[in-house]
């Protein structure tokens, strides 16, 4: 067989050089140069002079009147959590890049759903980190020991491919590609250039053939490592598997779909038999202080298609340092500070001085504006001392003219709250309901302005 040429390309200009070097010799940049395979030269190709007309005869272009476009035929995982999140369930050809810390769960999650797969469709899960026996032990564990799953340890890329091209899966499962490698790279397994090149042969393989692919990579608190990130635009599919550290509760995000909604969240709990569904996420994360305790507010947030309850929690002490800090975990910083400023000028509530920390608990991310409100009531009841009262919810976005606006879906907001047990909502005046229309057992009290809404918790 040929021997296939390597060349190297710098990640900053995408220039190209046969060696190796320290320095790009394109743009001087340093460290930049990655491993590449250079593309086999077809047999025709180069030098053949093209002939007019050759392409013509069925030309495969089309009217857009003519694409079919039925709905991709999607096979449920019968994990309802993570049909959900990759937006109703597997699409043949599909891939999925699952990410997340060493230790989340990566592993027990797919080994679970492809067992379930395996019901139907063939499955066929590849491991490079772990014995087969590892496999089988924790598919004991897991109660999936009946499961018709074929199982294969090996970590080279074309091996992987080969054997697949055989078994012909309608799921395979590659864990992780961090271990994976091509014989035809010189550079060492879990480099950059190894793992983009093993997953590019493997998503080839997958769209030629229809395989369903999962890829399991694991992230770096810095999101960095070799690893995932290069491979997001490679995929169709990116879900995170997050969660708080020290919670068992594991959060899974689509943070790509081409397939489905890019921001359904599924909820699982982590316990000794594997990875459970909480069906109903909405109330998990609200610790339900036994007092009132200043800096808490909780908000209704919508995760994709449901609404969530979270308690935000905001802590204001006066700054030993010149420039106070201002920080936000699980929620945009930046906006933080445009909505500090709002709080100043509209509200006459000023934070200089002081350092700001907003955290919303059970380490969920919010992406969406409707935590502007409460972030800023949190914010002024540690600042005054004064707690906010415990059935009370809160939701709105606020505006730089210290405007309340409206966010979408308050009327399933407002019931999701009544139905555990708030009776107040603080909320925009246009996603107050009509007299009488208000979930039974809530008012409903509905603000314009941010100043106003201060007003209330006075
Ligand atoms: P794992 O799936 O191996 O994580 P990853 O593939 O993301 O690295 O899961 C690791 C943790 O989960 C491990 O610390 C043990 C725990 N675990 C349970 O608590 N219950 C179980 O049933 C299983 C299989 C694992
Ligand atoms: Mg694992």
């Amino acid at each position: 067989k040929a021997s296939v040429k390597t060349r190297f390309v710098c990640n900053a200009c995408g220039g190209v050089t046969p060696q190796w070097a320290g320095q790009c010799p394109d743009c001087g940049q340093w460290n930049t140069l990655e491993e590449q395979l250079e593309a086999p030269a077809t047999a025709k190709g180069r030098g053949s002079t093209r002939v007019a007309g050759q392409y013509a005869g069925d030309s495969g272009v089309k009217r857009l009147a003519e694409v079919p476009r039925d709905q991709e035929a999607r096979f449920p995982t019968r994990i309802a959590e993570l049909d959900r999140v990759l937006g109703g369930g597997l699409v043949a050809g599909g891939v999925v890049l699952l990410g997340g810390d060493p230790g989340i769960g990566k592993s027990t999650l797919l080994l679970e759903a492809v067992a379930r797969v395996a019901q139907r469709q063939g499955a066929l899960y590849v491991t490079g980190e772990e014995s087969l026996r590892q496999v089988g032990m924790r598919a004991e564990r897991l109660g999936v020991m009946d499961a018709d799953l074929r199982l294969l340890a090996e970590t080279r890329v074309e091996a992987i491919i080969e054997l697949a091209a055989r078994e012909k899966p309608d799921v395979l499962v590659v864990d992780s590609i961090q271990t994976i490698h091509s014989e035809e790279l010189g550079s060492a397994p879990g480099g950059v250039a190894q793992v983009r090149e093993s997953a590019a042969q493997l998503v080839q393989f997958a769209k030629r053939t229809g395989t369903v692919l999962f890829l399991v990579g694991h992230v770096t608190k810095e999101g960095q490592l070799a690893g995932p990130r290069v491979l997001e635009h490679m995929v169709d599919t990116v879900l995170y598997f997050e969660s708080d550290s020290g919670s068992r509760y594991r959060l899974l995000r689509a943070v790509k779909n081409r397939f489905g909604a890019a921001n359904e969240l599924g909820v699982f709990a982590m316990q000794d038999t594997g990875l459970k569904e909480v069906k109903n996420p909405s109330a998990i994360f609200l610790s339900r202080h036994e007092q009132p305790v200043p800096g808490s507010a909780i908000l209704v947030t919508r995760e994709g298609t449901r609404p969530l309850l979270l308690e935000l929690q905001a802590l204001v002490a006066e700054s030993p340092l010149s420039n106070p800090r201002r920080l936000a975990v699980g929620l945009d910083g930046n906006r933080l500070g445009m909505l500090l400023a709002v709080l100043q000028r509209h509200a006459g509530v000023s934070t200089y001085g002081e350092d700001v920390f907003v955290n919303v608990v059970g380490g969920v991310r919010i992406a969406e504006t409707a935590s502007d409100l409460p972030a800023l009531l949190a914010v002024s009841s540690s600042l005054r001392d004064r707690p906010i009262p415990q059935d009370w919810v809160i939701f709105g976005e606020v505006g730089l003219a210290g405007e309340i606006r409206p966010v979408p879906n308050g009327p399933d907001r407002l019931a999701e709250a009544a139905r555990h047990g708030f009776t107040k909502a603080l909320v925009p005046s246009k996603n107050a309901p009509a007299r009488g229309q208000a979930p039974e057992g809530m008012e409903v009290l509905g603000v314009e302005r941010l100043d106003a809404a201060l007003a209330m918790l006075r």
